[in-house]
């Protein structure tokens, strides 16, 4: 395996801090020098890129937030003058003006290397095919993991989000060994295998490499048991590259290695924007190294994990993100993440994985719908069993009440990328 390894992940930690050091010093200068957003914070701030003389110091920087990024569309970010720029993506969000980023032709290669470190990482060889199943277009999901794939020597196969049936008749006849999609896309192809009457474990399919939204280790292990695959989880967003910021190891599947000789992980408490040591949660906030394009300083994730040591690589770890701050559903006083309600369905008997939750008001209160689907054939009777004990999962673990609808198969919305959890029917908002 060792040989197999790129320079980078062989170094010793004293080697790879001494090289963040020397990139994040001229990281800083560069987005000081050629991009006025962060001349102005940093003036503002009173600090110069010579400031910093350790990592640590990096902490005396001021943050970038997602807001200062859509204020400068479309091009405000940029480092170097636009004829530089080989490529453009965006990402939609849900309201406003999209996200937009910038690569050079350097940005590029870094990408795909990063990504092919991943692909790797979870178990890919040269010669491996590679079904990329994310969107290919603005969003960095398939040209992301395509150039990766690329990279490695593996044969990549461009199918892209959609056209269900057509996926499960190109998996069965190019037999690919890796698939990289959403976890949540993988289970509405989980359910067109069985609609096609093939057995979904009897693909030739080894890995699947998931990520763009949050899943659980339980969705780990219903997907890893129902195609006989090994499930790892795919970390990046597009204003730091892309997918392939962070990468869990097929050996170890514990967590996300960072590739922190490119972007340099942070965790700041979400509120106070205060550094918080590692194994501490908070808010993941990134510092990219290597960027020539669209360098970003202290870029406020909104993602909440934390920093775990290295296992299987050198490079600090990121446990799987639990969620976004953007997706916390405070109901009655009490804290929820989509991801808690992942856990608990993926555990109930008779339901299927597949759900939703519908926010809505009533009176002054907001109450929340938790809609399930049942499996095939489930009785009247049970699936009144299987909402009684979801809502008493809820209620006790954590510490809530809502309501649960189990619905008749097939008709929760099927994901086709980024599943949308989150309905919000809500009129106002106080
Ligand atoms: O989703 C990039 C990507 C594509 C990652 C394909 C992995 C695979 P954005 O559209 O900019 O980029 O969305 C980034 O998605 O801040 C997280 O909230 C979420 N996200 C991405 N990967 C994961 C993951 C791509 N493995 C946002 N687990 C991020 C949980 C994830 N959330």
């Amino acid at each position: 395996m060792a040989a197999e390894l790129d320079e980078a992940e062989r170094l010793s930690r004293p080697e790879l801090q001494a090289l963040q050091l020397e990139r994040l010093r001229a990281s800083l200068r560069h987005a000081y020098d050629n991009v006025a957003f962060y001349r102005e914070a940093f003036d503002k701030a009173g600090v110069r890129p010579q400031d910093c003389h350790s990592l640590a110091d990096l902490a005396r920087f001021p943050f970038t937030a997602k807001s200062d990024l859509r204020d400068h569309y479309p091009f405000g970010m940029f480092a170097v003058p636009e004829s530089e720029i080989r490529r453009i993506h965006a990402s939609s969000g849900t309201t406003g003006r999209p996200t937009v980023v910038g690569y050079t032709q350097r940005d590029l290669d870094t990408w795909a290397d990063v990504v092919a470190r991943s692909i790797r990482a979870a178990g890919g060889r040269p010669g491996h095919k590679v079904h990329v199943a994310y969107g290919y277009g603005l969003f960095t999901g398939g040209l992301g993991a395509h150039y990766g794939a690329e990279r490695l020597g593996c044969t990549v196969i461009p199918a892209s989000g959609g056209m269900t049936a057509r996926q499960v008749q190109l998996i069965q006849d190019f037999r690919p060994e890796i698939i990289m999609v959403t976890p949540s896309y993988m289970l509405t192809l989980l359910d067109e295998f069985e609609r096609q009457g093939v057995d979904p474990r009897s693909t030739s399919l080894e890995v699947g490499i998931f990520g763009a939204e949050p899943w659980t280790e339980e969705m780990r292990r219903e997907i890893e048991e129902r195609f006989a695959i090994d499930a790892v989880d795919i970390y990046g967003l597009s204003e730091v590259m892309g997918p392939g910021v962070a990468q869990e190891c097929v050996e170890t599947k514990d967590g996300l290695h960072i590739w922190e000789d490119h972007f340099y992980p942070e965790i700041v408490d979400p509120l106070t924007g205060e550094v918080l040591p590692d194994g501490e949660r908070g808010e993941l906030v990134f510092t990219s190294l290597t960027k020539e394009a669209m360098p970003v300083i202290r870029y406020r994730t909104r993602d909440l994990t934390r920093l775990l040591p290295g296992t299987a690589r050198i490079f600090r770890r990121m446990e799987k993100v639990t969620g976004r701050s953007d997706d916390l559903i405070i109901l009655r006083g009490v804290n929820l993440f989509p991801t808690q309600v992942e856990e608990i369905v993926l555990r109930t008997p008779g339901v299927a994985p597949h759900f939703q939750l519908r926010l809505t008001r009533q009176g002054r209160l907001d109450a929340l719908t938790v809609r399930v689907e049942a499996r095939a054939g489930l009785a009247p009777e049970q699936r009144e069993a299987a909402a009684r004990s979801i809502v008493a999962a809820v209620k006790d673990g954590i510490g809530v009440s809502v309501e649960v609808e189990v619905v008749d198969p097939e008709t929760i919305e099927r994901s086709v990328g980024k599943f949308k959890r989150i309905v919000d029917l809500r009129q106002e908002r106080s």
